[in-house]
């Protein structure tokens, strides 16, 4: 067994998932990246890191938990952040569009948190990161409604499993920002790059959420970009 902490993490291969890796491999972590093309990120050294294939809409993810126990023996953090984004209304969206979302969105961070929930409990001091978004905490636009009701049940998801894993020092963080600077954002809105928070703010609020001790429990993380109501 790795004598370092083992994270896995969903959408490493770009964007705040990347960004995050990136931190926490800096900060002496060993990661297992989940990515539908794999591809060693230039930050990484492999000896430290395990590149899994893995598409969320597909499932494998009790396959992913196995194989990153068989390499490092142990898991002591989860961060789903693979996302999507589909901008419709939920007038205009079909059926089709709300179930690759919740596919992603929801449905696949519960089944790879599921499959991990042993060996983060058996480090007394698991951690579970959810990238929900503020769009799970308000309805900001009528083309983010159907994404919104998604990034809500993620919200939950990680209230559900800060709920099921505190008695097993399992703590979990639903992190819900507004606007990041990555290729999700620049597709929805005209909003200035320099406007947006950086992908590696989101990776440092990360680093620091997972980094508390189990008596300093954060069920939700807001960051905004932009001045809001109560945002
Ligand atoms: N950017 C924002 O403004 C913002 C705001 C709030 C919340 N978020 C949330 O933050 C998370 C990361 O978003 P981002 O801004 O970094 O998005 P992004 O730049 O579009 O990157 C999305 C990442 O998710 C991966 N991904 C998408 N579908 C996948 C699937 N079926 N299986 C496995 N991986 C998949 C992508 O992999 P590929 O390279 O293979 O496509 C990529 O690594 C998402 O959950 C998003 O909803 C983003």
């Amino acid at each position: 067994m790795t004598s370092a902490p083992v994270a896995l993490i969903s959408g490493a291969s770009r964007g705040i998932g990347l960004a995050i890796a990136s931190k926490l491999a800096s900060q002496g972590w060993v990661l297992s990246l989940g990515m539908r093309t794999p591809v060693m990120p230039a930050f990484a050294e492999p000896a430290r890191t395990h590149l899994e294939r893995y598409d969320a809409a597909e499932g494998g993810e009790a396959e992913w938990v196995e194989h990153a126990l068989a390499r490092f023996g142990r898991i002591d953090a989860i961060v789903a952040n693979a996302g999507i984004m589909i901008p419709k209304s939920v007038i205009d969206a079909e059926d089709e569009d709300l179930d690759a979302m919740f596919a992603v969105n929801v449905k696949a961070p519960r089944r790879l948190v599921k499959a991990a929930f042993e060996p983060l409990a058996a480090t007394g001091r698991g951690r579970v990161i959810i990238l929900a978004s503020l769009s799970g905490k308000r309805v900001k636009s009528s083309d983010s409604g159907l994404y919104a009701m998604t990034k809500f049940a993620a919200v939950a998801l990680s209230h559900g499993i800060r709920q099921s894993g505190y008695h097993l020092g399992i703590r979990a963080t639903a992190v819900c920002p507004g606007f990041v600077g990555t290729d999700m954002a620049r597709a929805i809105t005209d909003r200035p790059e320099e406007t947006m928070t950086r992908p590696e703010e989101l990776a440092d609020v990360v680093a620091m959420l997972i980094g508390l001790s189990n008596t300093a429990s954060v069920a939700e993380f807001a960051v905004s970009c932009a001045l809001e109501e109560s945002y």
